[in-house]
């Protein structure tokens, strides 16, 4: 058992606050994603789990055990970050082997150790070669391996394969995971790539300027996110918005595009949603994925009329842009075989199960 709780805890470096009131579960053997952008307090929070930085306020706890003022050698957690650095005269073997041979361990079971790890990590043709003579990718797995060799209850990565060249880097999400279900450790993973943290995480921890904004499996987070920041931070390419007004219409409500007025019906669900949060006659701003946007013919019930300006063909699919009034553009995924030429009038109707509604204000969904 490991599971990592933060309970309120904030960081504060004298008046500038790098995390601020942060309660999070990570679960037993969980790969959790810490995401966001630069700055926003991902390696301070992976500083205070491992013990490198003490938190302000609040708790830690590791495996139900108050860590909160224990330094990072009091607690068996392995870090790897952003700048790691291997032991230059050191050899892979070496450098994997060091933290077994600090703990004193013996010669054989070092031994033992170090060729299992490097089996897993499919790196024992270099374990002879310094760090030197190693290629980019094959270094990070010796940090990787030097990382797992203690089996530590918990495993930190802060952004280990950020610097890597594309199609590397997706070989090196698939090891990972696979290292992770193999090692069966509670792993904590920070990145600011959306796509990594979607192929990567059991759950996704979004933080935005110190403050986590929600925390879900990744289809829950893509396709119900909390607020407008989520919203536009997740997916590629990204959510839809549109300026909506909820007006109350013959006992219903339905929404009107702001943009040329054209009215929206929509869901029973979405009706309560908007009253329930005190919504009627206010602006709302409407959330829809390209994949749950079609393209119908002008004068269709419940669509919105507009003219396509930009295809892109992506082979299995692609992404038409259609210009609609008030300066708003709609991605829309299509197959590829549909019609799509530029200039054409067309109209775009919703997936209503899909369309997520937020506060124009505060950003906030009114889906939960
Ligand atoms: N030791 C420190 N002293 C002062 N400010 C810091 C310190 N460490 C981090 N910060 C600030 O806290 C914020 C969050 O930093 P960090 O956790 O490194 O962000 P991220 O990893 O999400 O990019 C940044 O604005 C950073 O400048
Ligand atoms: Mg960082």
């Amino acid at each position: 058992m490991a599971d990592i709780i933060l309970k309120d805890v904030y960081k504060r470096f004298k008046d500038f606050t790098a995390v601020s009131n942060l309660n999070l579960e990570i679960r037993d053997k969980e790969f959790l994603v810490l995401l966001g952008p630069s700055g926003c307090g991902k390696t301070t929070t992976l500083r205070m789990i491992s013990g490198l930085e003490l938190p302000s306020e609040g708790k830690i706890l590791l495996d139900g055990e108050d860590v909160t003022m224990n330094r990072a050698s009091q607690r068996d957690i392995a870090f790897m970050f952003q700048l790691f650095a291997l032991y230059p005269h050191l050899s892979a073997y070496q450098n994997i082997a060091f933290p077994l041979k600090t703990q004193g361990e013996k010669k054989d079971f070092i031994d033992k150790e170090v060729k299992r790890i490097a089996k897993l990590l499919q790196i024992e043709n270099i374990l002879k070669r310094k760090p030197k003579q190693l290629a980019g990718g094959d270094m990070q797995r010796v940090a990787l391996g030097r990382c797992l060799i203690r089996k530590p209850k918990a495993l930190l990565l802060d952004e280990p394969i950020g610097t890597l060249d594309a199609k590397f880097r997706e070989e090196m999400w698939t090891e990972l995971k696979k290292l992770h279900v193999d090692s069966q450790s509670t792993s904590v993973y920070v990145t600011h790539d959306q796509m990594e943290a979607m192929s990567m995480g059991d759950r996704i921890a979004v933080m935005d300027k110190a403050v986590l904004q929600q925390v879900g499996e990744p289809f829950e987070v893509y396709s119900n996110p909390k607020n407008l920041f989520v919203a536009k931070f997740i997916g590629s390419p990204g959510m839809n918005f549109l300026d909506m007004k909820a007006v109350p219409e013959g006992g219903k409500i339905i929404l009107k595009f702001t943009g040329d007025g054209t009215s929206v019906e929509i869901s029973d669900l979405l009706q309560d949603k908007v009253r329930s949060h005190h919504e009627e006659g206010r602006e709302l701003v409407l959330g829809i994925r390209p994949e749950d946007l079609s393209l119908v013919s002008p004068g269709t019930k419940n669509s919105i009329s507009g003219s396509i300006y930009v295809v892109e063909n992506m082979g299995n699919h692609k992404i038409v842009d259609v210009e609609l009034a008030g300066n708003t553009t709609l991605r829309v995924r299509v197959a590829p075989k549909v019609k799509t030429d530029i200039g054409d009038n067309v109209a775009v109707s919703f997936n209503m199960e899909m369309v997520r509604l937020f506060d124009a204000d505060s950003g906030d969904s009114i889906m939960y």
